[in-house]
């Protein structure tokens, strides 16, 4: 049984789609066991509630540095008996200290091809550039930001009519079937990651971004 903690900031829908996947049994094997967040009105906390998935609220202001902050969601985590963490929405910078205590065990999702378009607005960055093709990607975690070996990414088109929200729902979409894709794999023991190289056994395809539209 893996159990799974989910760290998220925000409305939750990647922590949903997620949820779903485990308790529909897609996702084998699993268990969410907690969800934290760093924002006391996340929606994301009220989506675990409803869920009878134990909820956490750790304010950041009540810590001196970003470590000591890190400590403490490590040390939630790890009573838990946490073996892989979902970020998911999360607005904070992870340190080091954080990455190390998870190393392969901590994923990320990203609204945009990495790695174009790293950090903040990812969707936004994308469409300002002018780009054709944008989309989504599932990594690893490590000490940089949005920049860990990939496990799977997914690619949507921009379209004539697009604004800015019309291609942040479409690569929304698409995250919502990517990172239960990823969370998958790995409980399957089908992840090795080899450099920046992430190795999917069994599973012929999935370098060919097989949520491509
Ligand atoms: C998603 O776009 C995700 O890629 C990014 O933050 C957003 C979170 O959305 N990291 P939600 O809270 O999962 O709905």
């Amino acid at each position: 049984m893996a159990l799974i903690g989910v760290l998220a900031s925000g409305g939750g829908s990647n922590l949903q789609s997620i949820i779903d996947n485990v308790e529909s049994g897609w996702i084998p094997d699993s268990q969410v066991v907690v969800v934290v967040s760093d924002k006391k009105d996340a929606y994301a906390l009220e989506r675990a509630e409803s869920h009878g998935i134990e909820s956490l609220h750790l304010d950041p202001s009540g810590y001196v540095s970003r470590e000591d902050y890190d400590k403490e969601v490590v040390k939630e985590l790890g009573k838990r008996d946490v073996d892989l963490v979902l970020l998911a929405g999360y607005m904070r910078i992870i340190t080091p200290y954080f990455v190390r205590a998870f190393k392969d065990r901590l994923m990320n999702i990203h609204p945009a091809l990495l790695p174009s378009f790293p950090g903040v607005h990812g969707q936004q960055q994308a469409f300002d550039y002018g780009v054709k093709v944008s989309g989504c990607t599932v990594h690893f975690v490590d000490e940089e930001v949005d920049h860990g070996p990939i496990i799977v990414q997914a690619a949507v088109p921009v379209l004539e009519g697009d604004d800015v929200n019309s291609l942040a729902g479409r690569i929304l979409e698409q995250e919502h079937l990517i990172y239960p894709q990823a969370v998958k794999w790995y409980v399957e023991g089908r992840l090795t990651v080899e450099g920046r190289r992430v190795r999917v056994r069994g599973v012929e395809q999935a370098g060919r971004g097989l949520r491509v539209l």
